[in-house]
């Protein structure tokens, strides 16, 4: 496995961070994403050295809050176990006290920031993250899924590609499913490293023409991104597949919609075989098995989940050393 450094990046200065948020992709800049990632595969090589690892008390001193609205493994286990292995401290307040109706989301911002360094939230719309981070001056904020973006799975993602594919740049993804908050933050990260995207979504689920402006605005090293209607088309020769959950979090009511319009986009093995001979399959879980992927690809030679899940942990170690600037 050829793990090349996706650029020559060192660890980012204070400067090449736009601010002390991480509540999008584009809140960092390419040269932060690429040191965030090679930061990642610093501390995943490391992790076996346990306590001696070199950033073991490096967040001593630090609590971070959890707050949380919506159901999570993944990520509010990785920032836990993150922060133990980085010699922080985690608090997580129930999400009916934190982000309920008891008080403003400006006053739960304003009394954590006298405790904690930062925070990650799992909420809804984005709109509740920008009011949250309005009220305070110094706490660092992390987006942990919103209806509308997942950065953090995005940083894992990438990472994953890196390794299994051995480069980022010039390699091509084919995401083929829901154009929702786990596509758009992996569109932004994506042609912000170089790695070239085709996304497959049925009519009316695609990403909207001004997300793919966005990110075509920070892309880098040459690389498009095309959405189209025909996942074979979509998967023809491409590096990686990637799927996700056809209804999400809050879309329960959709579901037998969705089901009907997603007909012709599950990942099976015929689908794949349309890819390289070497391509992996994604999916930032959790997945159902028979809808959106079959059992024997998700659980075939060729599925890198668990390394995606695996990363989660890395590279949210590798986001609150950057956020926090202590590397
Ligand atoms: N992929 C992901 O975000 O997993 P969780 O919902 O379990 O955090």
């Amino acid at each position: 496995m050829n793990t090349t450094p996706i650029g020559n990046a060192d660890p980012p200065s204070k400067s090449s961070l736009v601010g002390r948020t991480y509540l999008s992709v584009l809140d960092l800049t390419a040269e932060a994403l690429e040191a965030c990632l090679t930061l990642a595969l610093r501390l995943k090589r490391e992790r076996r050295l346990g306590s001696h690892a070199p950033t073991a008390q490096a967040l001593a001193g630090h609590s971070m809050a959890l707050l949380f609205d919506k159901p999570s493994l993944r990520t509010r286990t990785g920032f836990e176990i993150a922060m133990r292995e980085l010699g922080g401290h985690v608090t997580c307040p129930p999400s009916a006290d934190a982000l309920g109706t008891r008080e403003t989301l400006a006053d739960v911002a304003r009394t954590l920031e006298r405790w904690v360094s930062v925070a990650a939230i799992r909420t809804f719309e984005q709109s509740r993250l920008n009011e949250f981070v309005k009220a305070t001056t110094h706490l660092r904020v992390i987006n942990a899924l919103t209806n509308e973006e997942h950065p953090c799975q995005a940083l894992a993602d990438c990472l994953t590609v890196l390794e299994r594919c051995g480069s980022l740049r010039g390699r091509t993804l084919a995401y083929i499913g829901d154009g929702n908050n786990v596509a758009t933050s992996l569109t932004h990260a994506a042609l912000m490293l170089g790695l070239n995207l085709r996304l497959a979504s049925p009519e009316g689920y695609g990403l909207p023409e001004s997300t793919l402006a966005a990110a075509r605005r920070t892309a880098r090293h040459g690389a498009k991104v095309v959405q189209l209607r025909d996942p074979v088309e979509a998967a023809q020769g491409v590096d990686a597949v990637y799927t996700d959950a056809w209804t999400s979090m809050g879309q329960e009511t959709e579901a037998p919609d969705r089901r009907v319009a997603f007909e012709g986009f599950r990942i099976t093995e015929t689908l794949l075989s349309e890819a390289d001979d070497e391509a992996i399959f994604m999916h930032c879980l959790p997945a159902h098995r028979g809808e959106e992927v079959d059992a024997d690809v998700l659980d075939g030679p060729r599925s890198a989940v668990f390394d995606q899940a695996e990363n989660r942990l890395h590279t949210q170690k590798a986001l609150l050393l950057t956020l926090l600037d202590e590397k």
